[in-house]
């Protein structure tokens, strides 16, 4: 039998998914890790422990699938997005890689935007100087650690350093290229003049590929250590949310993928690259060649949901908090929650943000509170979507929605009315592992393009359709956006 196997190194474990010709999973396997925190707001981790993890998951997952090395006709990675992999010469490690939730680069972005240009930069970049991205990162390593910054000769995002094991290849996709903030959008590849600005010398950049294209093979050591056949492929594949699209089939112009997760990511694939001007949704190259896509990222989504049953009903399952929601009417009497619990990207780029439950009175018990929290996520969601609508993309009648905050029939009828659009789930669940796995299938030759592959493997059912509810949520929507310019002085100074 021949399968395809993805490999997400994501902040948490690394994940080796095998899928059948028929796009059905037949093995996984998880390895999992922690990430330190040597100062509030850094966030860093070692490189070896993804390779690690890869080597431990992917012999796993043939043995779970019951197939040998030789059976897997190519791989795709995928994995966190724009951290940073700083290596020597010799493609020795120079310093623990910086991850995406790392937020001690503020100084480095507004240097950023003051060197290009706030509007320049996102007309070149897409996107803004956000502390995640890795450009600031470099910059930083740069101020406080010119003897790592002396030795730097290669750049890399964390799951190109496990192909960089698999393959010996230095080599990254244009995916994930594009969320270092060093690249040309629309060229799809780096910006000379951005890496000027910067001072960083290009030829520590890799270069970059379309996703399903092949950038090495498997080598003799990589395959001892893996139980691979050397000379295997591997794919360039996507950075998790791009590659998690093309998992759920949001590969072409039109069809929105949401996900509620901890985080909450509203994802358009473009036909063009679009950008919004102030850069508030992020837009970045899609893993779908020759095509792009905008993105709102909330950071506490179903996480404001978890914080919640948490802090207010500990222990209680998270379908019967959610279904005692139902029980009160849209608009939850009038309370509104401001979901902003660790700061917010979309559409308030602001760290400093942060939530706020507003028109309490004694009328109202836990289900209020629970349902306004509910509401106040969508309500975010729509401010991303709007976004990325006034960017130019069409607004969209259907929504593909996966994620633990859509298995609550409540919030997806909660998230059709606000969003204005039917929701339906995917029935792929194994996110952005399955769409590196698909991926490969196109760089194995099994479909010639990833729409084929997509429409061959994966199916969408709807759950839930805009009901009578949604035009009050419109007036219900419209509060809530007063509220975040009114509160933010307020949260500036607490911060203070
Ligand atoms: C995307 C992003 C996250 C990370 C975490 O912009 O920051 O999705 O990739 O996995």
């Amino acid at each position: 039998m021949g399968v395809v196997l993805g490999i997400d190194v994501s902040t948490t474990a690394t994940k080796a998914v095998l899928v059948g010709e028929d796009g059905r999973v037949v093995g996984i396997a998880t390895s999992e890790y922690g990430f330190e925190v040597p100062r509030p707001l850094w966030s860093e981790q070692d490189p070896e422990l993804w390779w690690t993890a890869a080597q431990d998951a992917i012999p796993r997952a043939l043995a779970a699938a019951g197939v040998a090395g030789a059976d897997v006709a190519a791989v795709g990675l995928t994995g966190q997005m724009h951290g940073l992999v700083l290596l020597d010469a010799a493609g020795a490690v120079i310093r623990p890689a910086i991850l995406w939730n790392d937020q001690r680069t503020a100084a480095e972005c507004d240097a950023i935007r003051a060197a290009l240009g706030p509007a320049h930069l996102v007309e070149v970049t897409g996107n803004d100087a956000l502390t995640g991205f890795t450009a600031p990162k470099l910059a930083w390593v740069r101020a406080h650690e010119p003897d790592n910054w002396a030795r730097a000769a290669h750049v890399l995002l964390p799951k190109d350093y496990v192909r960089l094991k698999l393959t010996g290849e230095y080599a990254m996709d244009k995916a994930d290229g594009a969320g270092t903030l060093l690249f040309n959008l629309a060229a799809r590849n780096w910006s000379g003049e951005v890496l000027a600005a910067l001072g960083i010398d290009p030829a520590w950049m890799p270069p970059t590929y379309e996703g399903p294209v092949v950038t090495g093979v498997v080598t003799e050591a990589a395959a001892l250590a893996t139980g691979l056949r050397a000379g295997t492929p591997v794919v360039a594949g996507g950075g998790d949310q791009a590659a998690n699209a093309v998992g759920v089939g949001a590969v072409v112009p039109g069809r929105v993928a949401l996900s509620v997760g901890t985080s909450g990511v509203i994802f358009a694939t473009t036909e063009a690259p679009l950008y919004e001007p102030a850069g508030r949704v992020h837009a970045f190259c899609h893993a779908v060649p020759g095509r792009w896509h905008l993105m709102s990222v909330m950071l506490s989504a179903a996480g404001s949901l978890r914080w919640f049953r948490d802090a207010l009903a500990p222990g209680e399952a998270f379908g019967d908090l959610a279904a005692s929601a139902g029980e009160v009417p849209a608009g939850s009497g009038g309370v509104l929650f401001l979901p902003y619990l660790t700061g917010e990207r979309s559409p308030h780029p602001d760290p400093l943000a942060r939530g706020a439950f507003v028109g309490l009175t004694l009328g109202h018990d836990r289900r209020h509170l629970t349902r306004a929290v509910m509401e106040g996520v969508a309500f975010g969601l729509r401010d991303g979507l709007d976004l990325m609508v006034a960017a130019g993309m069409p607004r969209p009648s259907q929504i593909l929605g996966s994620g633990g905050g859509t298995a609550s029939p409540v919030w997806r009828q909660i998230l059709a009315d606000v969003l204005d659009a039917a929701i339906a789930t995917p029935t792929t669940t194994e996110g952005a592992a399955f769409g590196a796995a698909v991926l490969a299938s196109v760089g194995a030759g099994w479909f010639a393009t990833v729409e084929a592959a997509t429409d061959a493997v994966v199916r969408a059912t709807p759950v839930a359709e805009p009901g009578p509810d949604a035009p009050s949520y419109a007036e219900y929507h419209a509060r809530y956006r007063d509220l975040y310019p009114a509160l933010a002085p307020t949260f500036h100074r607490m911060a203070g």
